[in-house]
């Protein structure tokens, strides 16, 4: 026998030596809850280790991030009123603006401030638009909305706008209203492949959603690969900035299309359910947590994407520092 592949296994080192896929601190986007109201920062239902943070609480939890060597953070905001067209998403004061301003103002151009754009948080019917009398999702009246936020996230500050939404032409109609407002370097992160998926479900408790029902009109149907073509290249086209899959470990296929379709970097989200799944399994002594954790981390960069979007962000950077002094 010549070829014993097992030669490049004997010891730590030559793993090492010839490991293909790395992970980075600066690889990882850490995703953040702020609630409207809460003056003690409580537990997600669903996420063990996930908070939603206070209006004080979530700049620690950014300068947390920061100092394991995070680069990124994703901001959610749960406003304490809802209404039908998710008027809070467009007050200049309201949570998600107020926060996205108090981290920029606190940590500057150390963190790349991500903020979801979608009105899903902010409507009294949970989803991620406004409804037409029909009840239905009105894509284009949704748009506007979307294009008042963005401007309204702009002013304040923020980096990236992350459009979860799923609307059809999102993308291109916030680069439009973005520069013609002379915002040309507030980015889109475009969640270009986004699934209807059950993954999502801890989520919805995160952000208290009334949502009945599901959002299978405007997200994919996880039996279709090619529609993912067809999302990602038309964000592509009008102008995302990076290219996102959601979720991350049964898209891992999509991911790699997505490597290999875009120029542009490719992130994948580790979504709430992904979380929980490990959680749950590792405090049934099922599974050892941190070693599934970090697999599934290499797996997506594996896979080909650039950032990772996880709520282990932190504790994972903290654990790479460690690991490579
Ligand atoms: C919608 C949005 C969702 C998530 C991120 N943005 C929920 C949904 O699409 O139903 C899910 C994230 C997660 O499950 O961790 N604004």
């Amino acid at each position: 026998m010549i070829e014993r592949p097992r030669r490049l296994r004997t010891t730590s080192a030559v793993r090492s030596l010839v490991a293909e896929t790395t992970l980075l601190p600066s690889h990882l986007m850490q995703p953040l809850f702020v609630r409207e109201g809460l003056t003690e920062p409580r537990e997600i239902a669903g996420m063990p280790g996930v908070w939603q943070q206070t209006e004080q609480s979530i700049l620690d939890a950014a300068k947390a991030a920061s100092s394991a060597g995070v680069k990124s953070v994703m901001v959610f905001g749960i406003p304490a009123k809802r209404d039908a067209t998710g008027s809070e998403a467009c007050n200049p004061e309201g949570i998600l603006t107020r926060t996205v301003r108090a981290i920029k103002r606190e940590l500057g151009d150390e963190l790349v401030v991500v903020a979801d754009l979608c009105l899903d948080e902010f409507t009294d019917h949970g989803h991620c638009g406004v409804l037409t009398s029909a009840g239905t999702v009105d894509n284009d009246a949704t748009l506007r909305l979307y294009e008042q936020m963005a401007l309204t996230l702009a002013d304040a500050g923020v980096d990236l706008l992350g459009t979860s939404g799923m609307m059809d032409g999102q993308v291109g109609a916030l680069r439009e209203a973005l520069d013609a407002e002379g915002h040309i370097d507030v980015g889109i992160l475009a969640y270009a492949a986004k699934y209807a998926s059950s993954f999502y479900g801890p989520f919805r408790s995160a952000v208290e959603s009334t949502l009945e029902g599901d959002r299978k009109t405007y997200q994919q149907d996880y039996r279709n690969a090619r529609e993912s073509v067809r999302e990602i290249s038309l964000d592509l086209e009008q102008g995302a900035d990076i290219v996102m899959v959601k979720p991350a470990t049964a898209y891992l296929d999509i991911v790699h299309l997505a490597s290999q379709l875009s120029e542009k970097p490719v992130a994948a989200y580790l979504v709430s359910g992904e979380l929980a799944m490990v959680e749950a399994a590792a405090a049934a002594g099922y599974i050892e947590r941190l070693p599934a954790i970090l697999e599934l981390h290499y797996a997506v960069r594996r896979a080909g994407a650039q950032i990772v979007c996880s709520y282990w962000a932190t504790e994972v950077a903290n654990y790479l520092k460690k690991e490579n002094q």
